[in-house]
């Protein structure tokens, strides 16, 4: 069924419309991609490098010498600081100069220091406001060293981040996109079963019970399987699948039964944007500690790490269709996009409020 597409939403255009929500905590990367050694990276077209200090904690700075602007992610970290490696400026973890060759005192010159926490396996940046940067906003996730075995990966993809939350918000496309791939191995149809979609503050619980299913493809055993995931802000998402006695589902009211799964497994999922044309995705997936062997990791990865390849090429060829669409040309919905314009409309929201209080100061 096709409905009319009259949301306001719709005639929206992708790509290209400007802006990012600033307010946010962002990923920025792995913990343990942050090292000895500094890392450069571009999140909502602002350069930021990540370096530990002396102590280990991270520091998280504007990636731009103020002298000729190279990176200083190419420098030295001397204790506490950074060293530019063109020229010698020297800059402290608050983003003052401290030493500049030739030159005693140091200029007064220094960069942006953004606030930055080490949660979930993340290391995260807020990159608005800094009075705002409430460490208590990032949401729970389910983490590296918790109930779950989990294994990480990062993608880059050369489409805007709001194509990989459409897609994120939209697992019917399992069944088409990911036919061979994780559509087979979830061993469930995704497209013909509507998801159940509760608003949240900052997002969405997108909820599907799939009955008398099996665990795998050819699985002996009927189960009743539920999928649950939120979908937060800025492009987080963090799903369990968790298989129960078939019949669980209608027991229990198709509510979360209290009884531990027979298996469960999970995604932790993050969309960073690098520009409104490049996205960074962030991934990690996992099997419950009790069920959990490097075998059965091993395929998991190998199958999610194939259907994330699949993504990758339908959504870059999406962004170039997108790219040279006339922004007149409106699309139409189907019921399955539900969850995907009411994640939209939230992102306009917050746009709009942003730029509200922009506008009046
Ligand atoms: S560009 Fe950094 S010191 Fe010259
Ligand atoms: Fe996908």
């Amino acid at each position: 069924m096709i409905m009319s597409g009259q949301d306001e939403t719709l005639r929206h255009r992708v790509a290209g419309s400007g802006g990012f929500i600033r307010n946010l905590w962002y990923v920025a990367a792995w913990s343990h991609e942050l090292a000895d050694t500094p890392i450069g990276r571009v999140l909502l077209e602002e350069p930021v490098v990540f370096y530990r200090r002396a102590d280990g904690a991270p520091v998280a700075m504007e990636d731009r010498c103020p002298h000729r602007f190279a990176p200083l992610s190419m420098g030295r970290v001397e204790g506490d600081d950074l060293r530019c490696m063109y020229h010698g400026l020297r800059f402290g973890c608050d983003g003052v100069c401290r030493e500049m060759p030739a030159r005693e005192p140091a200029p007064p010159v220094r960069v942006r220091i953004y606030p930055t926490v080490e949660r979930w396996g993340w290391l995260w940046v807020w990159m608005g406001d800094p009075a705002q940067a409430d460490p208590e906003k990032i949401p729970d996730a389910f983490g590296l060293q918790g109930a779950y075995d989990m294994r990480t990966d990062v993608m880059d993809i050369d489409a805007c981040w709001e194509l990989l939350n459409d897609n994120l918000c939209d697992l019917s496309h399992l069944d088409f996109s990911h036919a061979t791939t994780l559509g087979a191995s979830s061993a469930v149809r995704w497209s013909e079963r509507k998801p159940h979609i509760e608003e949240l503050p900052d997002g969405l619980r997108i909820t599907r019970w799939f009955e008398d299913a099996r665990m795998a493809p050819g699985h002996p055993l009927p189960v009743d399987t539920l999928s649950s995931y939120r979908y937060l802000l800025p492009g987080l998402f963090l799903m369990s699948m968790a298989w129960y006695p078939a019949g669980t589902a209608a027991r229990c009211g198709y509510a979360e039964p209290v009884e531990p799964p027979l298996s469960s497994r999970a995604d932790q999922q993050a969309v960073t944007p690098v520009t409104s044309r490049r996205s960074r995705y962030f991934f990690a997936t996992g099997v419950a500690r009790p069920q959990a062997n490097q075998r059965l990791l091993d395929g998991i990865v190998a199958v999610v790490t194939a259907a994330f390849a699949e993504d990758k090429a339908i959504l870059e060829a999406q962004q170039k269709i997108v790219d040279i669409t006339p922004p007149e040309r409106q699309r139409f919905a189907t019921p399955h996009d539900a969850a995907l314009l009411a994640f939209r409309r939230l992102v306009r929201a917050r746009l709009a409020a942003e730029a509200e209080t922009d506008a009046a100061r």
